[in-house]
């Protein structure tokens, strides 16, 4: 050991001409290292580092500016200073721009003993500071190019403010509409959630990492987040082998077959054992049976909250079981800091446990080139340079308006003429700057978003005048953090000039919603219709002027059944990021003709969540001539709107859907899909297969496939899909993948209702 640092002295001062970092480790490599593999490059680092150092390299601190978790009591800021310089920090998160993160790279360079680089990570969730459609409207675009683009533009833009990590994707499956999460994932379906997954990593880490123009992505939270019961944030989770098998893991698998560079655990309980301990998920599952090579990193505290759990004594067994248990970095525990070296120093943990997690650490490192150069994702003149350019406005409006659904066109209400008549903009959000960015945009300027109005503005000569008509619900969290705050909601004073100003307009757009903070992380909500006022607005207004185009901004599913019944045109507006008012305004005026599809099925109330489309068709499916069968006795089981759909305007029909069974465990499908209407227009055909009988039951319907197609006005074309054994088999609950025998039967069409079928058998 002595050896070896007096080898990293003398070459640094031989090494002026290389950043420190570079010098003390490359060249302590030197003495020992013969080939340049980054394998063996971390061996010899191993070989020198003390505990201590291997220790801090699995240590995670929140930067000294923002913080996305709650603020830990324990570690002043000058406490985590002197730990940086001790070599006791391995990465930070919330720190961000050239700036700060130079400065903070320059001690973990430049001041520790060996100068290992930081690795900065962040959560780029939707864009970094050009905000993007949050994720759940990206995936309404059905549209992989334009997801991975997305994701590809925010690494960008992150990577020259100098971080090297994003927390996402978010690929956790979900069907529950009250949490708020579901704004940051792919939507409710396995299929097309690993679809959007494996896009979105692709986006952010490129082919080459080591380019400054790309990240390390991170997939979360492993495992089954997204089945929360009851939808309240960070709340128990217990579901069964085949959930777990067939809906939750699938895009983890898949992304980490993508290569994904690391995962993070999760705040919930699996089945009574929290995801940060759960030695099943992460070493067997994910590190052994998947061969997962990168870093592991627990949820902000989730390593210390084992003990609130009721799974760990205190902090020091909290830590012990996360390591065990494979959890790599610990995020703002401090709990690896203060106890993990005491707990090998007593023989509780083994040493190989923490040099496999810090080798894997490291490995991203040298992936990233951090070695090479920490300061390479540091020139602030690149940083003014691309933060905001004109080809991010551009893109992030093309994804906008993609992912933007039309529900409901009665008469052709839409588009709308673009001269001539007299236009009544209603809703606060219509002239909101800031509630269409959504939330996770901690880097976003408030109020930078395009609004309805202005989009209105913009893209048409009408007479056009607004009204807000109703508050918007504010959350508690928007205006503090730490207090329950009451908020006003009954106010219908300005309902009186929305109303006058309807009745004398030949159109009415109601722009409703949900403020941009009421989703996201810590913002379940136990309702699930339109907040505060705003329906009474909407059907006080329609009692004036039954002449309106609803456009509702959300970040999950409403429920808004009286609006299906009787508002001719309703268009899904999400929340779309900084071009949102003009996304919508093309929509409106006709020069983008929707193509958007839902991820999420919309329920009609709140009493049938959870509500998803691949359910199971239980004993009693349908009514037989008396009461017994699986039913509410107040409602249908139908949804208010299903998984995948989404209109157009034209319109499409499908005929001739052939099946052609090729090889044991290989089938090719075909269908004509006619554009029927008198425009052109795009049509995202999904093919839906139910498996009928099985070794495990399968559910009803089961997303396998799907294509966007453009075609012109009374034209077709032909859509073939491939079912292999991949889309053919299922795991049983012993967690093996199977292809049965049997019977099948497929639909096609442009939502999870397709009606038109054929079946095919299996030998
Ligand atoms: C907690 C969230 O669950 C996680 O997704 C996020 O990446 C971290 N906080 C860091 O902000």
């Amino acid at each position: 050991m002595r050896k070896s640092l007096l080898v990293i002295i003398i070459i640094a001062f031989n090494s002026c001409n290389k950043t420190n970092s570079e010098a003390k480790i490359s060249d302590s490599m030197n003495s020992t290292v013969v080939n340049n593999s980054i394998e063996q490059k971390i061996d010899s680092l191993l070989e020198i580092m003390t505990l201590e150092e291997k220790v801090g390299q699995m240590n995670q601190y929140n930067g000294f500016w923002d913080a996305t978790g709650p603020v830990p009591k324990k570690g002043s800021q000058a406490e985590k200073y002197a730990d940086l310089k001790k070599g006791l920090v391995g990465s930070m998160l919330n720190v961000r721009g050239v700036k700060q993160v130079k400065a903070l790279q320059q001690i973990a360079v430049e001041e520790t003993r060996l100068g290992i680089p930081l690795i900065f990570g962040f959560d780029v969730i939707h864009g970094f500071k050009t905000i993007t459609p949050v994720p759940l409207a990206e995936a309404a675009s059905w549209d992989l190019n334009i997801i991975e683009k997305s994701a590809k533009n925010a690494a960008e833009e992150a990577a020259v403010a100098g971080l090297n990590w994003t927390f996402a994707p978010m690929i956790d499956i979900y069907r529950d509409a009250r949490w708020g999460r579901v704004m940051e994932g792919g939507g409710e379906d396995p299929y097309l959630g690993s679809k959007i997954a494996v896009a979105r990593v692709k986006g952010f880490q490129g082919d080459d990492l080591s380019s400054s123009k790309t990240i390390a992505a991170c997939a979360k939270h492993f495992a089954a987040y997204g089945f929360i019961e009851s939808g309240r944030e960070y709340n128990t989770v217990d579901i069964g082998t085949s959930t777990l098998y067939n809906t939750v893991l699938p895009p983890f698998k898949e992304v980490a077959d993508a290569g994904v560079k690391t995962f993070m655990n999760a705040f919930n309980e699996l089945n009574g054992i929290p995801a940060t301990a759960d030695t099943f998920l992460q070493r067997e599952v994910l590190k052994k049976d998947w061969n997962f090579k990168g870093f592991v990193i627990s949820d902000w505290g989730s390593i210390g909250e084992l003990v609130a759990h009721g799974y760990a004594k205190d902090l020091k067994q909290a830590t012990e079981l996360a390591v065990k248990a494979g959890s790599d970095m610990d995020m703002e525990s401090s709990a690896y800091v203060e106890e993990l070296a005491g707990l090998v120093k007593e023989g509780a943990v083994n040493e190989k446990l923490i040099n496999d997690a810090v080798r894997r650490i490291l490995r991203v490192k040298y992936e990233l080139g951090l070695f090479d150069d920490p300061y390479r994702y540091c020139d602030e003149k690149k940083e003014q340079e691309i933060t905001g350019k004109k080809q991010f406005h551009e893109d992030a409006l093309d994804i906008a308006k993609k992912s933007i659904v039309l529900l409901k066109n009665d008469n052709n209400i839409l588009p709308l003429k673009k001269q001539g008549i007299k236009v009544a903009i209603i809703g606060a959000l219509a002239n909101d700057k800031t509630s269409p960015l959504g939330n996770w945009r901690l880097a976003a300027k408030e109020g930078t978003a395009i609004s309805v109005v202005e989009g209105f503005r913009k893209y048409s000569g009408n007479e056009l005048q607004y009204a807000k008509g109703a508050d918007l619900v504010i959350p508690n969290t928007e205006i503090s953090m730490t207090q329950e705050v009451q908020v006003n909601t009954t106010n219908t004073s300005e309902f009186g000039e929305a109303l006058s100003l309807a009745k004398k307009s030949d159109v009415v757009v109601m722009v409703l919603g949900e403020h941009g903070m009421q989703s996201g992380e810590a913002r379940s909500r136990s309702t699930i219709d339109l907040p505060g006022v705003q329906q009474q607005l909407l059907e006080e207004v329609y009692k004036v002027n039954e002449k309106i185009v609803l456009v509702l901004m959300n970040g999950r599913p409403l429920a808004f059944p009286w609006a299906k019944e009787n508002i001719p045109g309703i268009i899904e507006g999400w929340q779309l990021g900084v071009e949102s008012g003009n996304a919508i305004a093309q929509v409106v005026y006709g020069d983008y003709n929707p193509s958007g599809k839902l991820p999420m099925t919309f329920p009609k109330s709140l009493g049938q969540v959870p509500l998803y489309y691949n359910y199971k068709n239980t004993g009693r499916p349908v009514r037989d001539g008396n009461v017994f069968w699986s039913h509410y006795s107040d409602e249908t089981n139908d949804p208010l709107y299903p998984f995948g759909y989404g209109l157009s305007y034209t319109s499409f029909s499908y005929e001739n859907l052939n099946v052609e069974i090729v090889d044991t465990h290989e089938v090719m499908v075909s269908v004509d899909v006619m554009n029927t209407g008198k425009v052109k227009g795009k049509e995202v055909v999904q093919l839906y297969i139910h498996d009928e009988y099985a070794s495990v039951t399968r559910p009803v319907r089961e997303l396998k496939g799907f294509e966007m197609i453009a075609i012109e006005s009374g034209k077709s074309k032909k859509v073939e899909f491939k079912l292999t054994e991949k889309e053919l088999g299922f795991y049983n609950n012993k967690g093996e993948f199977l292809v049965e025998p049997g019977k099948f039967s497929v639909f096609v069409g442009g939502d999870s209702k397709a009606e038109l079928t054929n079946t095919f058998t299996l030998k």
